[in-house]
């Protein structure tokens, strides 16, 4: 099988800017991406940088793009990218600073799953012998404990693709691990620390951690986890929270969303400082004929909708 590849190359030393160069090599009908590119170092370019390791989706060391989204390169068989033989294009991982060609500097990653704590914080006497837990808390911590730490979701964040702060798909699904683990002592003072600015109530709930993850940890799953549980123990005095909790109540008063009434809810209305920060953006939606307007009506069926809140809220006692 003929295999068409346009890989990315860049080398940030040379001074020269990132280049595609094509390159075709005869592989098996089975070969992976990853095979395919290593062919290309051994016997066609060697001058080709990439990670890898076990070859099986074990290591997460051979995440990268490949066709715009990101992937393990020896879990990605060319059969499934380039059906008909097309060009499979090639390119490191987002997010992430290029060292060189495919390979990215994943320290930015490390830090944030740092940033989390994970390790077991555990209070009172330490037990005899080890720290015992249920088996079923440690089943519904299997999906997340499935994270090669590949970076796969860091890469195709599109949050971390604006706002380098947050902290990001893995290390928020890493901190679910601990919340949840019914060893650790610390749970109120992570989900305190998980809902400040960068944290929880970032992410834009795009599903592209989701999508991408090669382990199927669901990250932003995880995410909602932490803010249901955030918010259960009462850590509501935040941006985030006052945004849900204003969405929500416009539509349970009115039976829509009363966009009008978003920002003031969510900073809170006597908060002038963060109300005139949002001037500018105001300006420019009045400008573009964007700015919703503030006489916003019930909708004719708000009192049903009203009714279906309540329901909800009794069914949850
Ligand atoms: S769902 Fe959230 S964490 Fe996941 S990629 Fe989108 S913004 Fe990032
Ligand atoms: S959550 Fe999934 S995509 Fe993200 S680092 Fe872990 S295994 Fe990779
Ligand atoms: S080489 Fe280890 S996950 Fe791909």
């Amino acid at each position: 099988m003929e295999v068409k590849l346009k890989v990315l190359r860049y080398d940030p030393e040379s001074g020269k800017e990132p280049e595609y160069r094509r390159y075709t090599v005869d592989m098996p009908e089975s070969a992976t991406v990853l095979d395919s590119l290593i062919e290309v170092r051994e016997f066609h370019d060697g001058t080709l940088s990439l990670r890898c390791s076990c070859r099986s989706a074990i290591c997460g060391s051979c995440a990268m793009r490949i066709n715009g989204r990101a992937r393990l390169a020896c879990k990605t068989q060319v059969s499934s990218v380039a059906e008909d033989g097309e060009e499979i294009v090639v390119e490191p991982a987002g997010n992430m600073p290029t060292i060189k060609d495919l390979v990215v500097d994943m320290a930015p990653f490390w830090d944030k799953i740092r940033a989390v704590k994970p390790w077991l914080q555990p209070s009172g006497p330490p037990p005899e012998r080890e720290y015992l837990a249920p088996p079923q808390a440690m089943i519904e911590l299997a999906e997340v404990m499935n994270c090669i730490m590949c970076g796969a979701c860091v890469s195709d964040c599109t949050v971390l693709e604006v706002d380098k702060s947050f902290l990001a798909p893995a290390a928020l699904a890493k901190a679910w691990r601990f919340v949840h683990d019914p060893r650790d002592g610390n749970t109120a003072a992570r989900l305190r620390e998980l809902s400040e600015p960068s944290g929880i109530w970032d992410c834009t709930r795009c599903n592209f951690c989701v999508q991408v993850c090669p382990k199927d940890v669901k990250p932003m799953d995880q995410i909602m986890k932490l803010r249901a549980e955030a918010t259960a123990i009462g850590i509501t005095n935040n941006a985030g929270s006052r945004h849900t909790f204003a969405f929500t109540s416009t539509v349970k008063e009115g039976g829509r969303l009363n966009e009008f009434q978003m920002l003031p809810r969510t900073h809170g209305l006597l908060n002038i400082a963060a109300n005139l920060a949002e001037l500018p953006g105001g300006i420019r939606m009045i400008r573009a004929g964007k700015m919703p307007s503030p006489f916003t009506h019930k909708i004719p069926g708000a009192a049903h909708v009203k009714r279906i809140f309540k329901r909800f809220e009794h069914a949850k006692v």
